[in-house]
């Protein structure tokens, strides 16, 4: 059985991904190819990848699978929230909800459009629930037999929150809380009254949050709730004479770009917290109705890895696996899956052990590219010394190997790398080469063999996606990937899964005793992460890395 799942939901991050017998092989966001960040496009790209990489045709395919259902289901929610009150009627909401209506009605959820690009098919169409697509993207690639199952996110069509119950390749539905009682919808509002893009830009609130202090009341607008969580949303909605019921509270918005005084980031500190307070809660009662120590997050919301990191050391879990593409490009992942249920059948099961799914270039191809920008390039006899030498001079590389990551993290093969020893090198990444914000941290890539050593509550993290304490006697060893709390996002690289990227730190490991390097993805302010190595050239060009390396080869400046 060959199945395309993709998301389009004209909101955010469309993607697409090929499944054959149970098998992923291709999966890619539509926005490292249109290179519009967070796309929200119908992902024509992303599906002529995934068809071409598979070597199919659409006639050929026997299910493609949206992880949205029908209109109609966004269209009934949205009406009964306007009923209840739950979602202000006001001119922007009442023309947006017609407009998302009106247009994705005639595009039949995409699969009208997908029928005039690729062709007549018979392949069977079919809408898979939000929420459903989501929850078997956490549990399908986990690993685990039996599993409480936890979807948060900004939005589905009428869900909000949900808990499943995994187990033996089943899914079982356990609860939904409806939309608008949304923490992804919480955190979006005061991402933007702090002056930042909501369902974007989230990662800021949270790398500030470590920098204020506690003291901010939000209780009015999220609070516990019989061992759940209960957002305020009317509320959070609320706007009179232009002023926004949080600002009413807490004071004016933050201007985007301008100068963060304490207040905002107290405030941060207070959504943060509030937030992984919620997520704990509702991940106990996740595990309470479902009788079970294994945990597996999808979801916007689940990309929180400081709440991740949270949930992980309360030890509350035996064992958790956060789908690396939580947000919707990994609905796909789910949707893509979801014909496995049909007539009582079961999961595939297939653990997730990396995220290289996305497009590769050959050695040959990339010479091209150099060739075609005239570069001189350094065929290199052995990459993963010679970059670990000049890491280890403190040199900043551009690092394009191999297969491109599905998800928001580069993992070692689109990453721009550098020493984390340096406790100037946060600054210098991100003043030459990111352009971002002072306060966003680094994030360190480290041997999986060592991660005890540096971490408390070490566990294999192959996604970046948690959270943990740095040892104490560590921080000042690894300062450039250490929060300003003692936190880091790790990621654990295992021999196995990918052998350069592990030849590389251990080859660094070997010149300085220090077995991590800082990892950023290889990517500007802004930009998508590069996919092709035009890209990788131009953004090397466009920005103060010392040295690429891509493929076999080398470009110094
Ligand atoms: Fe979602």
């Amino acid at each position: 059985m060959i199945t395309l799942g993709f998301n389009y939901s004209q909101m955010h991050d469309s993607s697409a991904c090929i499944v054959r017998d149970g098998e992923l092989l291709y999966a890619v966001a539509e926005e490292r190819i249109s290179r519009i960040k967070h796309d929200a496009g119908f992902p024509h790209n992303a599906i002529r990848a995934c068809l071409d990489f598979a070597k199919v045709r659409a006639d050929q395919l026997d299910a493609v699978c949206s992880g949205w259902p029908a209109p109609y289901h966004m269209l009934l929610s949205d009406l009964k929230c306007f009923a209840t009150g739950q979602f202000p009627i006001n001119y922007a909401n009442v023309l947006n909800v017609t407009r998302y209506f009106a247009s994705m009605t005639h595009q039949n959820g995409g699969f009208k459009r997908f029928t005039q690009l690729f062709g007549p098919t018979k392949a069977q169409m079919r809408f898979v629930d939000h929420h459903l697509a989501h929850a078997i993207s956490a549990y399908s690639y986990s690993g685990l037999a039996k599993a409480a199952v936890v979807v948060m996110d900004g939005r589905g069509a009428w869900e909000a929150s949900s808990i499943w119950y995994g187990h033996d390749g089943f899914l079982d539905h356990v609860l939904t809380i409806p939309w608008p009682n949304s923490l992804g919808l919480f955190y979006a509002q005061f991402t933007q009254y702090l002056g930042f893009v909501p369902n974007s830009d989230e990662w800021k609130v949270m790398g500030l949050a470590p920098y204020g202090s506690p003291g901010v009341k939000l209780g009015d607008f999220i609070s516990p709730d019989h061992g759940s969580y209960k957002v305020n949303a009317p509320l959070l909605f609320e706007r009179k004479n232009g002023t926004s019921a949080i600002a009413k509270r807490l004071g004016p918005e933050r201007t985007p770009e301008s100068e963060i005084d304490d207040s905002f980031k107290n405030i941060a500190f207070a959504v943060q917290d509030a937030c992984e307070v919620a997520m704990l809660d509702l991940v106990k009662l996740a595990l309470e109705k479902t009788n079970c120590r294994n945990l597996c997050m999808a979801g916007g919301v689940a990309l929180n890895s400081k709440a991740n990191g949270k949930i992980q050391a309360s030890g509350i879990v035996d064992n958790i696996f956060v789908q690396p593409a939580a947000s919707d490009d990994g609905v796909a992942l789910g949707a893509v899956l979801a014909p496995y249920l049909d007539n009582g059948g079961r999961l595939p099961m297939k653990p997730l052990r990396h995220a290289y799914y996305g497009p590769e270039f050959s050695d040959a191809e990339i010479e091209k590219a150099l060739r075609t920008f005239k570069l001189r390039a350094t065929k290199l006899d052995n990459v993963a010394a010679t970059a670990a030498q000049m890491l280890a001079d403190g040199k900043i590389l551009g690092w394009f190997q191999g297969r491109m990551e599905f998800g928001p993290r580069a993992l070692g093969d689109r990453s721009i790398l550098a020493d984390p020893r340096d406790p100037e090198m946060n600054a210098k990444v991100n003043n030459a080469v990111k352009f971002r914000e002072w306060w966003r941290p680094f994030a360190p890539s480290m041997l999986r063999e060592v991660a005890g050593e540096y971490l408390e509550y070490a566990c294999d993290s192959p996604f970046m996606i948690l959270t943990n304490p740095v040892r104490p006697e560590k921080r000042s060893i690894i300062p450039s990937v250490t929060h300003v709390d003692g936190s880091a996002r790790p990621q654990t690289v295992e021999k196995d899964i990918n052998p350069l990227y592990w030849n590389l730190i251990n080859e660094f490991g070997k010149r300085t005793g220090v077995p991590v390097i800082m990892n950023t993805s290889f990517n500007l302010r802004g930009e998508a992460i590069v996919n092709t190595p035009t890209e990788a050239v131009r953004t090397f060009f466009s920005s103060g890395m010392d040295a690429l390396i891509i493929g076999s080869y080398m470009v110094e400046k």
